[in-house]
């Protein structure tokens, strides 16, 4: 996690530095540095929390070359000795990743006689590198790599090279941006699409040096390298919504299904493409991490309902760790919003490397992920910047079933659920109609510290989906389970504080799952049911009720989403949370 921005040009480095970070902010927000050469000199400012606070601690500094960090700690605590840049002799860095064998190059150094003022693994990188210094910069980052083990992009400015970034990559990502007498680095090119649209995606193991509209790139030995350009998107990216990034993606939700919709249905060549890949293969393992894998469950579901194969979803971090039964018969659909999810793109590269076909689902079209996957199916969900997914979940949602109709065979059928899947956006815009009553529900169970979600096939998938969306930005405790569990143990967790929520899209099993909501309600608990069904809201049992639009068994769990999201939504607001940014957490792991 983290993001860097460098920056060498004609501009104030500063200020492109302060708005990249800002930008980048959702990689990690506990701190955020820079470091400026200006006069031979360079000047460092770190600060704990937000960009905003290193923005006004640096807003006289001059000078056009500098790089900057914002932080998600992963080896010390948030505090402003453990912020980056860091800097050991000639060499200031800034870093994205980890280093695995930091403790031991930190012990070697010591032995020498090195002193360390932090707790981080990137002091220790940058010690290494002046350690291996012998005048030239790019033979010290080049020595360095091969002793560094681990996931690293790095900046980094030598005292004696004003006017010169340093870059190296393995894993993480690093991105050069070139405009005309200038150059930009990022973890990710939204950084600076504002400044220019020629990027140079770099690949592990490279080497990089900026200057003044000069790039040149190596390999890990030092060889030159050809320096392949890229068109990226330009212009400014979204400013700061009137609220919250998460309420706004949230009503964003309509033209990300549309999107997705057309982008699947639109595109003859990707259907067969997708028909293709699926066909000749006997087995399907869908995989990802947090709201992605989440994903997985609904896409299991939709699949296993309409094509009538089995599915297996299984979580990116377990995949990767236990020798998957995958062969050259299988296809791995890798779901990932930002598409560089470390253990997503690790689960990617095992699977490729047991012979698998994968199909990566992912809302960022030049991602990592991208990079390995043998087709790409685009969510066009557009840009999302607050934590917790949203638009971009029930975009994976809306393409899965999608691609199910595309796979399907039964033509009648087909035409019927296509018909309904064109009907989502409405439906989602009927959806978000809700938005008043949801909130009127947050104020009166935002004090509850115990929250449950149940149900059953699709909705199950759903009830995980919304105790995530509740737990990371309320802070409440909340499960998600299968509506028949309840009386298998949990049910002994409910008293009279507990709020449990049902959700009920699925009309055979309506009745049953209502047993489970009745149990509850008989023990003191409190109960609430999501639907779209009249008749169930009309049995007037349940102390809140959140009617979703009507439809098939097939989009109703698309569009029943939205209400749960903004119910984790409001009861952030409501416990005084900032939604976009909840504690310990950061948009884009790209860390194990
Ligand atoms: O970018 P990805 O979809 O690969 O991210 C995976 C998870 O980190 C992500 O979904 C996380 O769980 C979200 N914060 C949930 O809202």
């Amino acid at each position: 996690m983290c993001g860097i921005v460098g920056y060498v040009g004609r501009r104030n480095a500063r200020d492109v530095i302060i708005h990249g970070l800002e930008i980048l902010e959702y990689r990690g927000y506990d701190s955020a540095g820079l470091a400026i050469t200006e006069g031979g000199r360079i000047s460092v400012v770190k600060k704990t929390g937000y960009v905003a606070r290193l923005a006004k601690a640096t807003e006289r500094m001059g000078g056009g070359c500098g790089i900057g960090h914002t932080r998600w700690a992963t080896h010390g605590a948030p505090s402003e000795i453990n912020c980056h840049p860091h800097t050991a002799g000639k060499f200031t860095v800034v870093h994205n990743g980890i280093i695995e064998n930091f403790a031991v190059i930190k012990r070697r150094l010591e032995s020498k006689g090195r002193k360390f003022l932090s707790e981080t693994d990137t002091e220790v990188a940058a010690c290494l590198m002046d350690d291996l210094y012998k005048g030239d910069p790019t033979e010290a980052l080049a020595a360095a790599m091969k002793k560094l083990k681990g996931a690293f992009a790095f900046a980094v400015l030598c005292a004696d090279c004003p006017g010169e970034i340093f870059l190296m990559k393995r894993h993480s990502p690093l991105v050069v941006g070139l405009g005309d007498g200038e150059c930009f680095a990022a973890s990710d090119c939204s950084a600076f699409c504002g400044y220019t649209d020629t990027a140079v995606f770099m690949k592990d193991g490279e080497i990089g040096v900026m200057g003044e509209g000069v790039f040149t790139l190596y390999d890990g030995n030092l060889v030159k390298k050809t320096v392949r350009t890229e068109k990226i998107g330009g212009g400014a990216p979204c400013g700061q919504p009137a609220e919250d990034f998460m309420k706004k993606e949230i009503f964003e939700t309509p033209a990300a299904l549309r999107d997705t919709v057309n982008a699947v249905f639109g595109d003859d060549s990707l259907k067969k493409r997708i028909i293709d890949i699926f066909s000749k293969n006997d087995k399907v393992v869908m995989t990802g991490c947090g709201t992605a894998y989440n994903a997985c469950l609904m896409g299991k579901s939709l699949f296993e309902r309409v094509l009538r194969v089995p599915v297996e979803a299984e979580f990116a971090s377990e995949f990767r760790y236990k020798n998957p039964i995958v062969d050259d018969k299988t296809v791995v659909v890798a779901v990932s919003q930002s598409g560089e999810t470390a253990d997503t793109l690790a689960a990617v590269r095992l699977a490729k490397s047991l012979g698998a076909d994968v199909v990566a689902l992912t809302n960022a079209g030049r991602s990592a992920i991208t990079r390995e996957a043998d087709l790409t199916l685009l969510t066009a969900a557009g840009p999302e910047r607050a934590v917790a997914a949203t638009k971009s979940y029930s975009a994976q949602a809306a393409a899965f079933l999608c691609v199910a109709t595309v796979l399907s065979y039964d033509m009648k059928t087909v035409e019927k659920i296509r018909e309904e899947i064109c009907c989502l956006p409405s439906l989602a815009s009927k959806a978000l109609a809700s938005a008043g009553e949801v909130k009127a529900l947050a104020a009166l169970y935002g004090k509850k510290r115990s929250v449950f979600f149940i149900g059953r096939g699709p909705d199950y998938a759903l009830a995980v989906e919304s105790s995530l969306k509740l737990k990371e930005v309320s802070y409440v405790h909340s499960e998600g389970f299968a509506a028949g569990e309840l009386k298998h143990g949990t049910l002994a967790l409910i008293d009279r504080d507990a709020l449990v929520i049902a959700i009920v899209t699925q009309r055979h099993t309506a009745e049953k799952t209502l047993s489970a909501l009745y149990e509850v309600k008989a023990r003191g608990g409190k109960i609430m049911i999501v639907t779209p069904f009249d008749d169930l809201i009309a049995e007037n049992r349940f102390d809140a009720v959140i009617k979703t639009p009507p439809s098939s068994g097939l989009t109703a769990p698309v569009t029943a989403m939205i209400p749960l999201q903004l119910f984790a939504y409001y009861m952030s607001k409501e416990r005084g949370i900032n939604p976009d940014k909840p504690r310990n957490l950061a948009k884009s792991v790209t860390v194990e």
